[in-house]
C-alpha cells in the first residue's frame, strides 16, 4: 500500500482543462496524484511535465463511461493507495437541438457526469473514511437553471449539485469532507472555447481561466467550504438565477444558448 506523506489525490479528467489545473494545485500542496483520463494521447504532454513535480504521479487511462472500468479503477486504488482527496472533475456536455442528439451522446453525458461520479464516491468511500479526507465534485453554473439546446447537461449538473450537498450533510460528522464547485464558462478545450466565442458578451460574463478556478477550488476545499463560489460574477449570476422567475429565465437562457448553434 503506497502511503506517502499527504496520501494520494485522485483527479478524474486530469489530462487537460480544469482537471489538469486542479492536479497541479494539489501537487503544489504535496499530494501524490492518481490522474485519470481517456486512453488517448492527451496525457503524453502532462506525463513529461509531471516529471518535475516533487510528488509521486500515477496515470490511469480508462473510459469512465464504462461501469466495469469504474469498478476496476476503484479496486486498484483501494488495494494500493491511501486516498485523501477525490476530485470528480471529468464531465461532458454540448449544445445541440435535442432531436439531433445521438442516443449515444445522451448516454455518455449521463454515464460520465452522473453514474461515474456517484460510483466513484461510493466505491472509494471506505478508503477515504480511513483518514481525514476530502471529496470535491465539479458541477457547473448550469446546475442552477434548465435550458433548451443543452437539456441533458444542466440536468446532469443539477444532479451533481444536489447529490453532493446531500452527501456533505450525511458525512459531516465523519472524517470525510464533501464539497461542490459550480464554475461558469472556462475556455478549456477548442469546442468549448468556440461555443463561448459564439455567445458573444454573454459567453464572457463570468469567464475565468481553469487555473483561476482550480486555485480557488483547492484553497476553499481545504478551508472546508462546502459550496464553492468563484468570484463576484459567478455569485451575481447565481443570485440572478435565484431571483428571476423561471418563465422569464428559461426562454432568455435558451435564446442565448441558441446563439452557439449559429455558424
Ligand atoms: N469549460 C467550461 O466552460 C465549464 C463550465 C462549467 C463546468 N465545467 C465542468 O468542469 C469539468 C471540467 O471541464 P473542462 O472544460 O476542463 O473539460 P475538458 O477540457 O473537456 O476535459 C475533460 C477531461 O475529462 C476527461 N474525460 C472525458 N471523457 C472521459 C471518459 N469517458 N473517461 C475518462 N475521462 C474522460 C478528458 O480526458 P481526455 O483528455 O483523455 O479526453 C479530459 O481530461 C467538467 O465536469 C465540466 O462539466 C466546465
Amino acid at each position: 500500500m503506497a502511503t506517502l506523506s499527504n496520501g494520494y489525490a485522485l483527479v478524474t479528467g486530469a489530462s487537460q482543462g480544469l482537471g489538469r489545473a486542479i492536479a497541479y494545485e494539489l501537487a503544489l500542496k504535496g499530494f501524490n496524484l492518481i490522474l485519470v483520463a481517456l486512453p488517448d494521447r492527451a496525457f503524453d504532454e502532462l506525463k513529461s511535465e509531471c516529471k518535475n513535480w516533487p510528488v509521486d504521479v500515477r496515470f490511469f487511462e480508462t473510459d469512465l463511461s464504462q461501469q466495469n472500468n469504474i469498478y476496476q479503477l476503484a479496486k486498484t486504488v483501494n488495494e494500493n493507495f491511501e486516498l485523501t482527496v477525490l476530485v470528480n472533475n471529468a464531465g461532458v456536455g454540448g449544445t445541440c437541438p435535442f432531436a439531433d442528439v445521438s442516443p449515444e451522446k445522451i448516454l455518455q453525458i449521463i454515464q460520465i457526469n452522473i453514474t461515474a461520479l456517484s460510483l466513484m464516491c461510493r466505491l472509494l468511500l471506505p478508503n477515504l473514511l480511513q483518514r481525514r479526507s476530502y471529496i470535491l465534485n465539479v458541477s457547473s453554473m448550469a446546475a442552477f437553471s434548465p435550458m433548451g439546446y443543452k437539456t441533458v447537461y444542466p440536468a446532469s449538473k443539477a444532479f451533481v449539485h444536489h447529490f453532493t450537498r446531500g452527501l456533505y450533510q450525511e458525512l459531516k460528522n465523519t472524517s470525510v469532507f464533501v464539497s461542490v464547485v459550480n464554475p461558469g464558462p472556462m475556455a478549456t478545450n477548442p469546442e468549448i472555447t468556440e461555443r463561448i466565442h459564439k455567445m458573444g458578451w454573454r459567453g464572457r460574463l463570468g469567464l475565468m481561466s481553469p487555473e483561476q478556478v482550480a486555485r480557488i477550488s483547492v484553497r476553499q476545499l481545504f478551508k472546508k467550504d462546502t459550496l464553492i463560489m468563484l468570484g463576484w460574477s459567478n455569485g451575481l449570476n447565481w443570485a440572478l438565477m435565484k431571483c428571476i422567475p423561471i418563465w422569464i429565465r428559461l426562454p432568455l437562457l435558451t435564446k442565448a444558448i441558441q446563439r452557439e448553434l449559429k455558424v
